[in-house]
């Protein structure tokens, strides 16, 4: 976002330096790729938050509509498998995974529009309709990140974002089509008639990051005295509350090896507004933990090896 607004102000500047008293009149539009919906119509909207509404939701780009209960989800790995690559866990921080649609019962949707499938490992493999989903082939999503203009972006999503034993854009990818094209506030028709192809896609990328900075789960399990040992086990209990005391919600957390090693967190929300912008509500998660609830568990260290510095969230 910064880097693409810089440059557009930056042209502004070089105008008035030259002299130019009427901006609109000298000024050629500048060529910036934009990844804004055109939401000018939500105004007239009822404000709701999604999934408590009373009465029909009109327009659905105003507000997820049906996923109206919106996970950010979150991963604690210890390694990535592409080390020898470069790509490494960021110290200090989990990991984004997704931004997910759940319907307000908790069921849920995915691989909506076949015309913008980028996984390149669909997971599961076919439609509903038991159709199989072709596997995408072509440049990875990082380059059309690129294209926007978006290094910020991209830098951003390779500190935090981070994908095991594939490449980082390939998790970017089966995210998006996965589960934004079942958002019906990433409905292209919500970015109106200058539609830029792919603008949903660096939409998507931001909305999932900026929902990511509401729940710095490290440091919110810190604040507690929980962090990750070697040497020490927690009791799920203990991960819940250190949770709830900063966001007033218990959160799904999800364990690997019959629910001994935390691997996992779920934010479940209400928003009112789009998923893009809007306020996200915490609530109680709607799923069971796989965690067991009542022996030890561990929340391992990572090696050295495996992380790395980013910059702060
Ligand atoms: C600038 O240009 C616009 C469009 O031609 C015109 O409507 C406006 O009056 C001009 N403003 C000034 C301050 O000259
Ligand atoms: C909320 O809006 C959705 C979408 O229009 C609609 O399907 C649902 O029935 C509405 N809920 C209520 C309680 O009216
Ligand atoms: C199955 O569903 C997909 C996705 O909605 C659709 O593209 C495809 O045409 C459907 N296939 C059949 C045979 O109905
Ligand atoms: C989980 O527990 C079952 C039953 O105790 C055991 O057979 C299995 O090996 C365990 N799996 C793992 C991954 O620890
Ligand atoms: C949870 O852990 C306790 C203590 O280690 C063990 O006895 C129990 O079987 C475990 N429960 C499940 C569901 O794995
Ligand atoms: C802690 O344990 C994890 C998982 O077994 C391992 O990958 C990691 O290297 C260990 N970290 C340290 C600092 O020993």
């Amino acid at each position: 976002m910064l880097s693409a607004r810089f440059s557009f102000l930056l042209s502004f500047a070089a105008v008035s330096v030259f002299g130019a008293s009427n901006l609109t009149e000298t000024c050629q539009e500048p060529v910036v790729l934009s990844s804004f919906p055109d939401l000018t119509s939500c105004l007239t909207q009822p404000g709701l938050y999604s999934c408590e509404n009373t009465t029909a939701i009109q327009n659905t780009c105003c507000s997820p509509t049906p996923g109206g209960l919106v996970l950010q989800t979150q991963f604690w790995s210890t390694y990535t498998g592409l080390e020898t690559k470069g790509q490494l866990l960021p110290k200090g921080s989990w990991t984004i995974h997704g931004l997910w649609p759940d319907n307000c019962d908790g069921s849920f949707e995915q691989y909506c529009d076949p015309n913008r499938q980028f996984d390149p490992a669909p997971s599961p493999a076919k439609f509903p309709n038991g159709t199989v989903i072709s596997a995408y082939k072509g440049p990875g999503v990082d380059t059309i990140v690129e294209k926007f203009g978006r290094g910020d972006l991209l830098d951003y999503m390779n500190d935090y974002w981070i994908n095991q034993n594939a490449p980082n854009q390939d998790l970017w990818a089966h995210e998006f089509s996965k589960h934004a094209t079942c958002t019906s506030t990433f409905d292209i028709a919500c970015y109106g008639a200058k539609y830029q192809k792919n603008q949903d896609l660096i939409n998507y990328f931001d909305a999932a990051i900026r929902a990511f900075h509401q729940y710095p789960t490290y440091d919110l399990l810190a604040a507690a005295g929980i962090v990750p040992s070697n040497k020490t086990t927690y009791k799920l209990e203990q991960f819940q509350n250190a949770i709830k005391a900063q966001t007033g919600a218990v959160p799904y957390f999800g364990c690997t090896q019959n629910g001994t090693i935390l691997s996992e967190v779920w934010y479940f929300n209400h928003v009112y507004g789009t998923e893009q912008y809007g306020t996200y509500k915490t609530l109680d998660s709607t799923s069971k933990s796989s965690c067991n609830a009542t022996g030890p568990i561990q929340y391992p260290e990572r090696s050295a090896k495996s992380e790395h510095e980013v910059r702060g969230l």
